[in-house]
């Protein structure tokens, strides 16, 4: 029996393997040894795992490395390149390996149909295998039957990519299963979202499966969702698509809140008190990047498209998505006119803040284009900056890494807000301007006041906030100011601050 930090008592010995030590295996795996559960972690890459043998996390994730400390700490948790000792050494078997896009759109299994192959060829005794990767519906189908056909294959037999494994003996027969536990871990809030999960989705075809999956999140207490595989697998999916799906909403509504002049930020707060709207996943701005949502996206499509499936809704979602980058590379070129040549700072380059990563990041989109237009870049990034360099190398007269925020803005002739980091939050606007040659700041996310930037003396273009679409041009152009306050101010409609 063993006691763990969340109070509770743990007496199945489940052991568990946690295959692929990314952005979800890792904090998965610690997640679990802090529940009390005895966690094998594997990663073919060494280097990744000497890092996490010597308590760091090879990417940044908020409070990752204390918990990798604590859980090494524990003896509860061990990092190996070993994969094949991992599978063997544990009963609980969780894949997170990648499932990056392929050039068709459709999620690449190579990744997931090798590490079945090899658990096929390494059963010895029950296990339990569970999908935590995002992977198109009935994958867990195909895992089930590579892992049926390598675990009979002899070692000879076994195709060559060099890791032949012993299979397992003849008395043994093949035992396990296949579920799926989807993960819903938002980078920059991993932990949290491990330790506190609005859900936990549970899809197992056994009933042994799912005591073992329900086992292993008990200490949790939170709300759980059992169902079957396939279903389970689509849910992953779904939400994905779901997320998107609002984001690309708003951005929507932003192009025709600039049109006409309203301000998406009051929009969104008006539809987001609305329960059944609810608040998340309004936030207008550059639109949305990373590892997922681009391509779950486009997966989700290709499935459906494979099924015969109406998916122009996704499409649509894809393509107001694309189409952000130009809306602000106008706002750009409404601010400084003509690109090439302009001194521009750039605040943010990770897809979105406490990452550092800039994985079909927006902002790397943009800063692209704003090179090829001829733009002298200054560019600031609390975590990003090093991957960043590796696609955008310094270069005098072109590319600058700065510093600090102050830094970017010496000499610039627009700051441009790209990522809205909490650290950007209190920057002194004053200082900003003193150092730029012109005052304008054009803010990709919504994230300064307007009012405050135009005290400190800024021109402000924002997403859809009357400022930066054709209404605040014609207003420009007929020679009258942008009202400080909403037109319908003082016309004694009810309005909250
Ligand atoms: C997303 C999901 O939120 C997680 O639940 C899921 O587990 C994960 O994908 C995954 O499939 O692995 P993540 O990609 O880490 O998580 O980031 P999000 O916080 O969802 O943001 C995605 C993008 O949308 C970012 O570029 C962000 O800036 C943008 N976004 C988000 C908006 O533009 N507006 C919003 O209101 C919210």
């Amino acid at each position: 029996m063993n006691q763990t930090d969340f109070g509770h008592s743990i007496t199945a010995p489940y052991r568990i393997a946690v295959l692929g030590l990314g952005h979800v295996g890792l904090p998965t795996a610690v997640g679990f040894s802090r529940l009390g559960w005895d966690v094998i972690g594997a990663d073919e890459d060494a280097t990744k795992v000497d890092l996490i043998r010597a308590g760091k996390a090879p990417f940044f994730e908020p409070g990752l490395d204390d918990l990798l400390n604590k859980s090494l700490a524990s003896g509860r948790f061990q990092a190996t390149a070993d994969v094949t000792e991992a599978i063997r050494a544990a009963m609980v078997v969780f894949i997170c390996v990648g499932t990056p896009q392929r050039e068709d759109g459709a999620a690449d299994l190579s990744q997931i149909e090798s590490i079945s192959r090899t658990i096929g060829r390494n059963l010895n005794g029950y296990k339990l295998v569970v999908e935590k990767s995002t992977v198109p519906a009935i994958t867990a189908l195909w895992i089930q039957r590579t892992i049926q056909r390598y675990s009979v294959l002899k070692a000879s037999e076994a195709d060559g990519d060099g890791k032949v494994s012993p299979p397992a003996p003849e008395s043994e027969p093949a035992d396990f299963d296949v579920a799926s536990n989807p993960e819903f871990l938002q980078e920059g809030q991993a932990i949290e979202n491990f330790f506190e999960p609005c859900r936990v989705v549970i899809g197992a075809d056994s009933e042994r499966a799912r005591g073992i999956l329900c086992d292993l999140y008990r200490g949790l207490q939170r709300p759980m969702v059992v169902t079957d595989v396939t279903t389970a697998e689509l849910i992953k999916h779904a939400a994905n698509a779901f997320l998107s799906t609002k984001i690309s909403f708003i951005n929507m509504v932003t192009d025709i809140c600039d049109a006409v002049g309203a301000d998406v930020t009051r929009v969104a707060e008006g539809l987001g008190l609305d329960p059944r709207i609810s608040p998340a996943f309004l936030k207008a701005g550059i639109g949305f990047g990373g590892y997922c949502f681009p391509k779950d996206l486009r997966a989700l499509a290709h499935l459906a498209e494979q099924q015969g499936v109406d998916c122009s809704l996704l499409h649509a979602v894809e393509r107001i998505n694309a189409q952000r980058v130009e809306v602000f590379l106008d706002k750009v070129r409404n601010s400084v006119w003509v690109i090439s040549g302009k001194k521009l700072g750039v605040l943010g380059l990770a897809f979105k803040p406490n990452t550092d990563d800039i994985r079909e990041a927006p902002s790397l989109k943009i800063v692209d284009a704003l090179l090829k237009e001829g733009a002298e870049l200054r560019l600031h990034d609390p975590w990003a900056m090093p991957a960043a360099k590796a696609l955008y190398p310094p270069e005098a007269g072109r590319v600058t890494y700065c510093e600090s925020p102050y830094e970017v803005a010496r000499g610039a002739e627009a700051l441009l807000l790209l990522t809205d980091w909490d650290e950007y939050r209190h920057l002194d606007l004053g200082r900003l301007r003193d150092l730029m040659q012109v005052p304008a700041l054009i803010d990709g996310r919504n994230f300064f006041d307007p009012e405050e930037a135009h005290q400190a003396g800024f021109s402000y273009a924002g997403m859809g906030r009357r400022g930066g679409g054709p209404y605040a041009r014609e207003l420009a152009m007929a020679g009258q100011p942008r009202p400080a306050t909403p037109v319908w101010a003082g016309m004694g409609v009810g309005l909250n601050g």
